[in-house]
Protein backbone atom coordinates (compact mmCIF):
# COMPACT_ATOMS: atom_id res chain seq x y z
CA UNK A 1 0.00 0.00 0.00
CA UNK A 2 1.23 3.60 -0.75
CA UNK A 3 2.46 5.51 2.57
CA UNK A 4 3.09 9.26 2.68
CA UNK A 5 5.96 10.79 1.42
CA UNK A 6 7.17 14.30 2.85
CA UNK A 7 5.42 16.21 -0.51
CA UNK A 8 2.73 13.69 -1.06
CA UNK A 9 0.12 11.96 1.19
CA UNK A 10 -1.10 8.90 0.22
CA UNK A 11 -4.49 8.78 -1.15
CA UNK A 12 -5.54 6.21 2.30
CA UNK A 13 -4.23 9.17 4.16
CA UNK A 14 -6.40 11.62 2.19
CA UNK A 15 -9.68 9.46 2.47
CA UNK A 16 -8.95 8.98 6.09
CA UNK A 17 -8.64 12.37 7.04
CA UNK A 18 -11.24 13.42 5.29
CA UNK A 19 -13.74 10.97 6.03
CA UNK A 20 -13.08 10.95 9.78
CA UNK A 21 -13.33 14.82 9.62
CA UNK A 22 -16.35 15.54 8.14
CA UNK A 23 -17.80 13.20 9.82
CA UNK A 24 -16.59 14.40 13.42
CA UNK A 25 -17.55 18.29 12.58
CA UNK A 26 -21.25 16.55 11.32
CA UNK A 27 -21.78 14.61 14.59
CA UNK A 28 -20.74 17.48 16.55
CA UNK A 29 -22.63 20.05 14.90
CA UNK A 30 -25.51 17.87 15.08
CA UNK A 31 -24.59 16.48 19.10
CA UNK A 32 -25.12 20.39 20.22
CA UNK A 33 -27.97 21.46 18.12
CA UNK A 34 -30.19 18.31 18.96
CA UNK A 35 -29.66 18.68 22.52
CA UNK A 36 -29.82 22.84 22.69
CA UNK A 37 -32.89 21.98 20.82
CA UNK A 38 -34.11 18.94 22.06
CA UNK A 39 -34.12 17.41 18.40
CA UNK A 40 -35.22 14.31 19.49
CA UNK A 41 -35.79 12.69 16.15
CA UNK A 42 -32.13 13.16 15.39
CA UNK A 43 -30.64 11.21 18.12
CA UNK A 44 -30.93 7.77 16.17
CA UNK A 45 -28.94 9.31 13.36
CA UNK A 46 -26.27 10.57 15.73
CA UNK A 47 -25.85 6.85 17.44
CA UNK A 48 -26.03 5.62 14.04
CA UNK A 49 -23.03 7.03 12.54
CA UNK A 50 -21.51 7.80 15.84
CA UNK A 51 -21.14 3.73 16.05
CA UNK A 52 -20.02 3.89 12.50
CA UNK A 53 -17.22 6.52 12.80
CA UNK A 54 -15.99 4.36 15.54
CA UNK A 55 -14.60 1.49 13.23
CA UNK A 56 -13.07 4.18 10.46
CA UNK A 57 -11.47 5.52 13.19
CA UNK A 58 -9.95 2.11 14.32
CA UNK A 59 -8.54 1.77 10.90
CA UNK A 60 -7.26 5.44 11.00
CA UNK A 61 -5.57 4.74 14.52
CA UNK A 62 -3.96 1.54 12.60
CA UNK A 63 -2.43 3.33 10.07
CA UNK A 64 -1.29 6.08 11.73
CA UNK A 65 0.50 3.66 14.23
CA UNK A 66 2.24 1.79 11.38
CA UNK A 67 2.76 4.70 8.84
CA UNK A 68 3.98 7.52 11.59
CA UNK A 69 2.98 10.83 11.48
CA UNK A 70 3.54 13.19 8.33
CA UNK A 71 6.18 15.09 8.19
CA UNK A 72 6.26 19.03 8.35
CA UNK A 73 6.05 20.75 5.44
CA UNK A 74 8.04 23.30 6.73
CA UNK A 75 10.45 24.58 9.14
CA UNK A 76 8.25 25.96 12.05
CA UNK A 77 9.29 26.83 16.06
CA UNK A 78 9.48 24.43 18.95
CA UNK A 79 6.05 25.70 20.37
CA UNK A 80 4.53 25.45 17.10
CA UNK A 81 5.26 21.70 16.66
CA UNK A 82 3.91 20.97 20.08
CA UNK A 83 0.98 22.89 19.77
CA UNK A 84 0.10 21.47 16.57
CA UNK A 85 1.47 17.60 18.44
CA UNK A 86 -1.10 18.68 21.01
CA UNK A 87 -3.95 19.05 18.57
CA UNK A 88 -3.82 16.33 16.48
CA UNK A 89 -3.11 13.79 19.90
CA UNK A 90 -6.94 15.77 20.95
CA UNK A 91 -8.46 15.29 17.77
CA UNK A 92 -7.64 11.23 17.57
CA UNK A 93 -7.98 10.78 20.73
CA UNK A 94 -11.65 12.75 20.57
CA UNK A 95 -12.54 10.04 17.37
CA UNK A 96 -11.79 7.65 19.80
CA UNK A 97 -13.42 8.84 23.19
CA UNK A 98 -16.65 10.29 21.78
CA UNK A 99 -17.97 7.26 20.12
CA UNK A 100 -17.21 5.07 22.97
CA UNK A 101 -18.56 7.51 26.03
CA UNK A 102 -21.86 7.85 24.40
CA UNK A 103 -22.06 3.98 23.42
CA UNK A 104 -21.47 3.64 27.59
CA UNK A 105 -23.89 6.57 28.19
CA UNK A 106 -26.91 5.23 26.54
CA UNK A 107 -25.79 1.05 27.19
CA UNK A 108 -25.70 1.82 30.90
CA UNK A 109 -28.26 4.23 30.80
CA UNK A 110 -30.93 1.64 29.88
CA UNK A 111 -31.50 3.20 26.31
CA UNK A 112 -29.96 0.66 24.52
CA UNK A 113 -28.26 0.55 21.49
CA UNK A 114 -29.54 0.58 17.82
CA UNK A 115 -28.07 1.01 14.53
CA UNK A 116 -29.96 2.22 11.32
CA UNK A 117 -32.42 0.12 12.81
CA UNK A 118 -30.72 -2.85 13.50
CA UNK A 119 -30.56 -3.24 17.32
CA UNK A 120 -27.09 -4.04 19.02
CA UNK A 121 -27.96 -3.79 22.28
CA UNK A 122 -31.35 -4.12 23.74
CA UNK A 123 -33.17 -1.39 25.75
CA UNK A 124 -34.06 -1.88 29.26
CA UNK A 125 -37.90 -0.62 29.66
CA UNK A 126 -39.33 0.12 32.71
CA UNK A 127 -42.16 -2.59 33.10
CA UNK A 128 -44.60 -0.09 35.31
CA UNK A 129 -44.14 2.74 32.26
CA UNK A 130 -42.63 1.12 29.26
CA UNK A 131 -42.41 4.54 27.66
CA UNK A 132 -39.67 5.14 30.28
CA UNK A 133 -36.17 2.87 30.73
CA UNK A 134 -34.38 1.84 33.70
CA UNK A 135 -30.73 2.66 33.83
CA UNK A 136 -28.33 -1.02 34.25
CA UNK A 137 -25.48 1.14 36.36
CA UNK A 138 -27.06 4.71 36.36
CA UNK A 139 -23.37 6.04 38.08
CA UNK A 140 -21.57 4.81 35.13
CA UNK A 141 -24.17 6.49 32.74
CA UNK A 142 -24.25 9.54 33.91
CA UNK A 143 -20.71 9.63 34.42
CA UNK A 144 -19.94 8.57 30.94
CA UNK A 145 -22.62 11.38 30.18
CA UNK A 146 -20.34 14.10 31.46
CA UNK A 147 -17.34 12.77 29.55
CA UNK A 148 -19.66 12.65 26.38
CA UNK A 149 -20.07 16.57 27.12
CA UNK A 150 -16.88 17.78 28.18
CA UNK A 151 -15.01 16.55 25.61
CA UNK A 152 -17.48 17.26 23.03
CA UNK A 153 -16.58 20.46 23.94
CA UNK A 154 -12.61 20.43 24.19
CA UNK A 155 -12.86 18.54 20.18
CA UNK A 156 -14.68 21.76 18.92
CA UNK A 157 -12.29 24.01 20.79
CA UNK A 158 -9.08 21.18 19.14
CA UNK A 159 -11.22 21.22 15.61
CA UNK A 160 -11.23 24.99 15.65
CA UNK A 161 -7.24 25.89 16.48
CA UNK A 162 -6.79 22.70 13.75
CA UNK A 163 -8.54 24.90 11.37
CA UNK A 164 -7.13 28.50 12.27
CA UNK A 165 -3.17 26.28 12.63
CA UNK A 166 -4.07 25.32 8.42
CA UNK A 167 -5.29 27.99 7.21
CA UNK A 168 -2.38 30.38 9.29
CA UNK A 169 0.30 27.81 6.92
CA UNK A 170 -1.61 28.78 3.99
CA UNK A 171 -1.43 32.02 4.55
CA UNK A 172 1.18 33.87 6.65
CA UNK A 173 3.37 30.84 6.37
CA UNK A 174 2.53 30.48 2.84
CA UNK A 175 4.05 26.82 2.77
CA UNK A 176 2.39 23.36 1.59
CA UNK A 177 0.38 22.55 4.56
CA UNK A 178 -3.00 23.08 3.43
CA UNK A 179 -2.24 21.67 -0.43
CA UNK A 180 -1.16 19.11 0.94
CA UNK A 181 -3.91 17.60 2.61
CA UNK A 182 -6.09 18.32 -0.29
CA UNK A 183 -3.81 16.00 -2.29
CA UNK A 184 -1.85 18.19 -4.33
CA UNK A 185 1.52 17.44 -4.68
CA UNK A 186 4.10 20.01 -2.90
C1 LIG B 1 -12.07 21.86 7.36
C2 LIG B 1 -11.51 21.06 8.21
C3 LIG B 1 -10.08 20.63 8.25
C4 LIG B 1 -8.96 21.12 7.62
C5 LIG B 1 -8.85 22.30 6.67
C6 LIG B 1 -7.85 20.29 8.04
C7 LIG B 1 -6.55 20.47 7.64
C8 LIG B 1 -5.50 19.65 7.99
C9 LIG B 1 -4.14 19.82 7.51
C10 LIG B 1 -3.66 20.94 6.61
C11 LIG B 1 -3.41 18.79 8.02
C12 LIG B 1 -1.92 18.51 7.75
C13 LIG B 1 -1.08 18.78 8.92
C14 LIG B 1 0.37 18.45 8.63
O1 LIG B 1 0.81 18.55 7.50
O2 LIG B 1 1.05 18.07 9.60
C15 LIG B 1 -4.28 17.98 8.84
C16 LIG B 1 -3.90 16.86 9.54
C17 LIG B 1 -4.67 16.23 10.48
N1 LIG B 1 -6.02 16.48 10.72
FE1 LIG B 1 -7.15 17.87 9.80
N2 LIG B 1 -8.31 19.33 8.91
C18 LIG B 1 -9.65 19.51 9.07
C19 LIG B 1 -10.49 18.78 9.89
C20 LIG B 1 -10.05 17.82 10.77
C21 LIG B 1 -10.89 17.17 11.76
C22 LIG B 1 -12.35 17.50 12.01
C23 LIG B 1 -10.10 16.26 12.41
C24 LIG B 1 -10.43 15.30 13.52
C25 LIG B 1 -11.45 15.21 14.17
C26 LIG B 1 -8.77 16.35 11.86
C27 LIG B 1 -7.68 15.60 12.28
C28 LIG B 1 -6.41 15.68 11.76
C29 LIG B 1 -5.29 14.87 12.21
C30 LIG B 1 -5.32 13.87 13.35
C31 LIG B 1 -4.21 15.21 11.40
C32 LIG B 1 -2.78 14.62 11.46
C33 LIG B 1 -2.48 13.84 10.22
C34 LIG B 1 -3.37 12.65 10.03
O3 LIG B 1 -3.52 11.85 10.96
O4 LIG B 1 -3.96 12.50 8.93
N3 LIG B 1 -8.78 17.29 10.86
N4 LIG B 1 -5.56 18.53 8.79
C1 LIG C 1 -17.47 10.63 17.08
C2 LIG C 1 -18.66 10.36 17.54
C3 LIG C 1 -19.51 11.32 18.32
C4 LIG C 1 -19.41 12.68 18.48
C5 LIG C 1 -18.39 13.64 17.87
C6 LIG C 1 -20.50 13.08 19.35
C7 LIG C 1 -20.73 14.38 19.77
C8 LIG C 1 -21.76 14.77 20.62
C9 LIG C 1 -21.95 16.11 21.12
C10 LIG C 1 -21.03 17.31 20.85
C11 LIG C 1 -23.08 16.10 21.87
C12 LIG C 1 -23.70 17.31 22.60
C13 LIG C 1 -23.24 17.31 24.04
C14 LIG C 1 -23.86 18.41 24.86
O1 LIG C 1 -24.23 19.46 24.32
O2 LIG C 1 -24.02 18.21 26.08
C15 LIG C 1 -23.61 14.76 21.86
C16 LIG C 1 -24.75 14.34 22.51
C17 LIG C 1 -25.19 13.03 22.54
N1 LIG C 1 -24.56 11.94 21.97
FE1 LIG C 1 -22.92 11.96 20.86
N2 LIG C 1 -21.23 11.97 19.70
C18 LIG C 1 -20.66 10.87 19.08
C19 LIG C 1 -21.06 9.55 19.19
C20 LIG C 1 -22.16 9.12 19.90
C21 LIG C 1 -22.57 7.74 20.05
C22 LIG C 1 -21.86 6.53 19.44
C23 LIG C 1 -23.69 7.75 20.83
C24 LIG C 1 -24.53 6.60 21.31
C25 LIG C 1 -24.51 5.41 20.89
C26 LIG C 1 -23.97 9.12 21.17
C27 LIG C 1 -25.04 9.53 21.93
C28 LIG C 1 -25.32 10.82 22.27
C29 LIG C 1 -26.51 11.21 23.02
C30 LIG C 1 -27.60 10.29 23.54
C31 LIG C 1 -26.41 12.59 23.20
C32 LIG C 1 -27.42 13.51 23.91
C33 LIG C 1 -27.12 13.61 25.37
C34 LIG C 1 -28.14 14.50 26.06
O3 LIG C 1 -29.34 14.38 25.75
O4 LIG C 1 -27.71 15.28 26.92
N3 LIG C 1 -23.01 9.94 20.60
N4 LIG C 1 -22.77 13.97 21.09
Amino acid sequence: MQRDTPNKFSPTTLALHWIVGLMMITLLAIGVFMVETKAYALYPWHKSFGFIIFFIVLIRVFWRVTNGWPTPAGKYSQIEHLLAKVVHWALILGTVFMPISGAIMSTMGGHGLMVFGMEIVAMNPDPADPSKVIPHIAAIASFAHACHSWLGYLVIAAVVLHIVGALKHHIIDKDGTLKRIFGAKI
